[in-house]
């Protein structure tokens, strides 16, 4: 029965995500380049800027004046409880230390769930005019056209993308040492900084994979969508089926998910 209402509504909750990474993205691009007060959070360079406020507070009023009864849990506010079987998982700026630096790879990323399945996802990056949408079992599409992971079935000539915490993991085989092995098998491992968009431009075939050690939930919601839809793979570090309420995650074309797996595991290359 709900799954029924929501079918009905699911043409409308895709409105109101369009509408709310648009509002974000406006936002975002005002603040862009100019001036605005930056704060640390967990640790130093862990940054929270006016322009993520602004942008969770726009994005937050058009979910609520479409859909006043939702779940919401958005990286700058926490959990807003209802009872409701649509949860929005909102990130209001991913990559904020690049927007902060001026460096236009950040975005507006926002996952909705039903029923604890991700069911849509958008991710907006205004500064390159890129907007990513993912549908389950409808695909997924940059500024409308449809977009596939790469074909690559080969590790060692992979381009891959990672990130690192904020606050380093000293765990054995920890992000340092995958990072070590692979960067001296001369495979190029890109660094962006906005796990949205590493998840988005592997879904685009940009990246054959990526991988991190320690995300939230408001990272992946979307990106993970993006990639499975794009017709990629993606697991925790384990290799075990993906939670974005669980810290790792490796995206890949399917191809070299394995390969990179077993590096993860603790494997030679
Ligand atoms: C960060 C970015 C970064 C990842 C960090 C995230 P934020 O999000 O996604 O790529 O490495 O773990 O916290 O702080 O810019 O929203
Ligand atoms: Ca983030
Ligand atoms: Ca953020």
């Amino acid at each position: 029965m709900l799954f029924e209402q929501t079918n009905l509504l699911l043409p409308m909750i895709k409105n109101t995500l369009l509408n709310a990474v648009e509002e974000g993205g406006k936002v975002l691009q005002q603040f862009f380049n100019g001036s605005f007060t930056i704060e640390s959070k967990s640790s130093l360079n862990d940054l929270v800027t006016e322009a993520d406020h602004a942008s969770e507070k726009a994005i937050f009023k058009v979910i609520q004046d479409a859909f006043p009864t939702h779940f919401i849990l958005s990286e700058e506010t926490g959990e807003i409880k209802q009872e409701s079987n649509i949860k929005w998982i909102i990130d209001p700026i991913d990559g904020t230390i690049n927007f902060a630096n001026g460096i236009p790879i950040c975005c507006v990323s926002i996952g909705v769930e039903e029923n604890g399945k991700m069911i849509l996802g958008a991710v907006y990056n205004p500064m390159m005019n890129e907007l990513f949408v993912a549908e389950r079992g409808k695909g997924a599409t940059l500024n409308g056209k449809k977009i596939q992971v790469s074909t690559k079935d080969n590790l060692l000539s992979s381009c891959l993308v990672t990130g690192f915490p904020y606050q380093y993991l000293d765990a054995a085989n920890g992000p340092l040492q995958i990072f070590d092995k692979l960067i001296r098998k001369a495979i190029p491992v890109r660094r962006l900084g906005s796990a949205a968009i590493d998840l988005c431009w592997t879904a685009a075939g940009r990246f054959d994979g990526f991988y991190e050690h320690k995300l939230q939930a408001w990272d992946s919601a979307a990106g993970f969508l993006m990639v499975e839809e794009a017709g990629g793979k993606v697991t925790d570090l384990g290799g075990n089926p993906y939670s974005p309420y669980q810290p790792g995650i490796i995206a890949t074309n399917g191809k070299i998910h394995d390969q990179l797996l077993a590096v993860i595991k603790g494997g030679n290359l």
